[in-house]
């Protein structure tokens, strides 16, 4: 293949801190190192569906490091491969990678670099089996993706929903109450360990252990025995009790995976309430989580992360994600990142420490 001249960038999915830094890394490295001509599809893979991009140049990407969000807009219901359509019938979906491919020719492109999570990673494995160059950048606040130790956005979503218990912690200890806090992470539990631990959750509950009202019932009051008379529980979205389901909060047909969890924490204050007799608060963090300005260590990773990109495609290297591994950013294969999702092990070391000096998980 002869030197790639001109690429394109594409944010898909959830947006998420960072994304602006690895735009501007990809670009500037594209631009500057290697003398590309760069473009930005909007709003995702509703861009390259329907032709919509802007040229990026130096300028372009200049001063966005520390901006949350994306600068090139995104959209988590436009699938070629399952492209939504209403009409008199209802909502009906068709294939449009035929049209994503010729869009991509007409505009000249040597490569693709899509930014996203599993689904838009997915898709994008879907756009290279039918010749499509792409490099994939893994992003998510949830940290679910496979083939690397941590995605970026991960460590803000982190630090965020960590700040927000920490003040939630005061008022439940003020008021004697028992207080739940809902973070994000879909069907993983990275973001509820993590914030858990950073704040001194007296309960953590995630998704791959499902939880028993009574353990978390004899905690609490166990707590109160001792004179601490509150407690902090920090509930992923996707916890769910032994033997039950997780709340599913919205279904959204359209996007790529359709449901939208929420909801659990509020059943649990009500049967902890019940069983403990104590007062019980619920806050849900909501988007919190994902917004505003990356971390500083989310905007090395995603700097990084951008630069290899970039040099990958220069080298003519696609089906690859940029990963993060002993703390080396490596190339890995795309269709092996988006094979399964990357979830907690109940034996992780965080887990087990933190049980260790008294931490509830709700399993026993
Ligand atoms: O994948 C990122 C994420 O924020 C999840 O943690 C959450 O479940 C979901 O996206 C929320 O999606 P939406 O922004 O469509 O409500």
């Amino acid at each position: 293949m002869s030197k790639p001249k001109r690429i394109a960038i594409l944010t898909g999915g959830g947006d998420c801190p960072g994304i602006n830094a690895v735009i501007r890394a990809v670009a500037k490295t594209a631009i500057m190192k290697y003398g590309m001509e760069v473009t930005g599809y909007r709003d995702g893979f509703w861009g390259l569906i329907h032709d919509k991009h802007r040229c990026l140049d130096v300028e372009d990407v200049s001063g966005i490091l520390t901006l949350g969000g994306t600068i090139l807009g995104t959209s988590n219901r436009a699938n070629p491969f399952r492209h939504p359509q209403k009409g008199p019938q209802g909502l009906s979906f068709q294939d449009v990678s035929d049209q994503v491919m010729e869009n991509y020719g007409k505009q000249k492109l040597d490569a693709l670099v899509v930014i996203g999570g599993d689904g838009s990673l997915s898709i994008a494995q879907g756009l290279c089996q039918k010749g499509m160059n792409v490099v994939g950048v893994p992003k998510t606040i949830d940290n679910d993706l496979c083939e690397t130790d941590v995605t970026f956005g991960y460590a803000t979503a982190v630090f965020n929903a960590t700040e927000a218990i920490d003040k939630i912690h005061s008022t439940a200890q003020s008021h004697h109450r028992v207080m739940l806090v809902e973070t994000m992470g879909r069907y993983a539990g990275w973001i509820a360990l993590a914030a858990g631990v950073a704040s001194g959750g007296d309960v953590i509950l995630i998704p791959e252990m499902p939880y028993d009202l009574e353990v978390i019932s004899q905690k609490v009051c166990e707590r109160s025995r001792k004179g601490k008379r509150f407690s902090i529980v920090v509930v992923a979205e996707g916890a769910k009790p032994r033997g039950g389901e997780m709340v599913v909060d919205r279904v959204i047909e359209e996007s790529t995976d359709p449901w939208r969890l929420g909801g659990i924490s509020r059943n649990l204050a009500v049967d902890i309430e019940k069983e403990t007799g104590q007062e019980c608060r619920v806050t849900v963090l909501g988007h919190l989580q994902r917004g505003g300005t990356p971390v500083p260590s989310d905007r090395i990773l995603a700097t990084r992360f951008g630069c290899a990109a970039a040099d990958l495609v220069a080298e003519g290297r696609f089906g690859l994600m940029v990963a993060l591994k002993n703390d080396r950013v490596v190339p890995v294969e795309l269709d092996k990142a988006v094979a399964k999702q990357k979830l907690v092990p109940p034996d992780h070391p965080l887990i087990l420490a933190n049980k260790a000096i008294g931490v509830c998980f709700g399993d026993e």
